[in-house]
């Protein structure tokens, strides 16, 4: 299901098959996957824009099918940060669609960094969740 959303032309050479240790969250509708997300560990590269607190977590492969759009995408994300929290995860980051931003701002996280284009794909900026502060 991610496959036919995120590479309806087929991988990328870029393409990485996610490492073991990921966690995988799926959405369901009648015994059918209609969308999915990926989360694990993953270090950050770009402290130059935000420093996130180790062990640091990226959420992958965020997609939901068209007909089911309007929340899913939302519960998923949730979904896997809680997971990963409980996990022992510190801060998050993705690489991020420019048309999904609002997916992620919505749910808290920062938009870093300047544009760039993931060939293949199109535009993307890095998305950051730090942890939350403690009262
Ligand atoms: C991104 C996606 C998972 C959101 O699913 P959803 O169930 O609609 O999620 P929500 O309703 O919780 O969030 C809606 C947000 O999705 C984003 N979105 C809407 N249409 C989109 C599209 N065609 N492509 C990418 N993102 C989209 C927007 O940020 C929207 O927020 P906004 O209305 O404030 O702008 C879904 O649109 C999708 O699978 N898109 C194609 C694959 C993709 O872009 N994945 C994200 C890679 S970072």
């Amino acid at each position: 299901m991610q496959q036919r959303v995120l590479r309806p032309d087929g991988p990328l050479p870029s393409d990485r098959p996610h490492p073991a240790d990921w966690l995988h969250f799926a959405a369901e509708v009648d015994g059918e996957v209609i969308g999915a997300c990926s989360v694990g560990p993953s270090v950050w590269e770009h402290p130059q824009w935000m420093v996130l607190v180790a062990p640091q977590w990226q959420i992958r492969s965020m997609a939901v099918l068209p007909d089911h759009r309007g929340g899913v995408g939302s519960m998923l994300l949730h979904a896997a940060v809680t997971a990963a929290r409980q996990a022992g995860a510190g801060g998050f980051w993705a690489d991020a669609r420019v048309a999904a931003l609002g997916l992620y701002e919505r749910a808290g996280w920062q938009v870093v960094g300047p544009d760039w284009v993931k060939p293949g794909v199109g535009p993307h900026r890095y998305v950051v969740l730090p942890p939350p502060t403690p009262r």
